[in-house]
């Protein structure tokens, strides 16, 4: 989901360097993930507790769960969420193992709770099996290019169980010719003339994940698809959410 806190793309006062992150941003993404892994919870790409919280809240009276899938987890921001949603499982999955071992020690295996399983693997080939009743991604879509976006979905929905749910929100794109709007168009901008002219590529863009296109893309992948305000993280001056969250229903 796209965020422009500063001091920057990516960076917090605490966060990674400039040089960190150039080096990270000529790897390919997975590269990139494990090497900026011990530092990624101190910057403004980890999905902010407002976002986890409002996600909670909205689920919570559609729960408990038996399992459940955190899809690109990272270092594990939607864990937390999901171990208080599910009885039985949650799964993190994500390619970058760097990212995958700072999971595993935020969230040790404790007496009580769900189990917690984390998997090394690509969302566009899931190495799962048909189990999940929910399905949540946070702030990792604009790493599949819309081409991808089909596949990736038919993977999710083949993963959840007759009934399950895939959950994710999206914030509001900003209003165009405002700073923020300039900021991501800038971005993605350089990041297509980066992948244009370096190899391996590093995949993000901001402004591709279109809610219009991602609602056609998931009906066509089979589910029924409902949109909600996530109303803790307030409205725009024009009334409009500045987040929505999205959950796909398995028919
Ligand atoms: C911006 S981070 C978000 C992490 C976490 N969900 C959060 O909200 O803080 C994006 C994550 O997506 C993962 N990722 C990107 N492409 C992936 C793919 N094709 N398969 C699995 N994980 C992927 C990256 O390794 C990274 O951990």
């Amino acid at each position: 989901m796209p965020r422009t806190r500063r001091p920057g793309p990516g960076r917090t006062a605490q966060g990674p360097t400039l040089p960190q992150l150039a080096v990270q941003a000529l790897s390919s993404t997975r590269r990139g993930y494990d090497l900026l892994a011990p530092a990624f919870d101190r910057t403004s790409y980890r999905t902010p507790a407002a976002v986890l919280d409002a996600t909670f809240d909205a689920l919570r009276p559609h729960g408990p769960f038996r399992t459940g899938l955190d899809l690109c987890c990272g270092t594990g921001a939607g864990i937390g969420v999901l171990r208080g949603l599910c009885t039985d499982r949650v799964t993190g999955l994500d390619f970058s193992s760097g990212m995958l071992a700072v999971a595993r020690t935020a969230h040790p295996p404790t007496r009580t709770g769900p189990r917690l399983h984390f998997v090394r693997g690509d969302a566009r080939a899931l190495p799962l099996a048909p189990a999940f009743d929910l399905a949540v991604s946070f702030g990792a879509f604009g790493h599949f290019l819309p081409a991808e976006r089909p596949g990736l979905f038919a993977q999710v929905h083949r993963v959840l169980r007759p009934g399950g749910r895939f959950v994710f929100p999206v914030a509001a794109p900003p209003p165009v010719g405002s700073r923020p709007y300039w900021q991501l168009w800038g971005f993605d901008t350089a990041m297509r003339v980066r992948n244009a002219l370096w190899r391996p590529r590093f995949t993000m863009y901001y402004r591709t994940f279109r809610l219009p296109d991602v609602l056609r893309d998931l009906e066509a992948a089979g589910f029924a698809v409902e949109l909600a305000a996530l109303e803790p993280l307030g409205r725009r001056a024009d009334g409009s959410p500045r987040c929505r969250l999205v959950t796909a229903h398995r028919r």
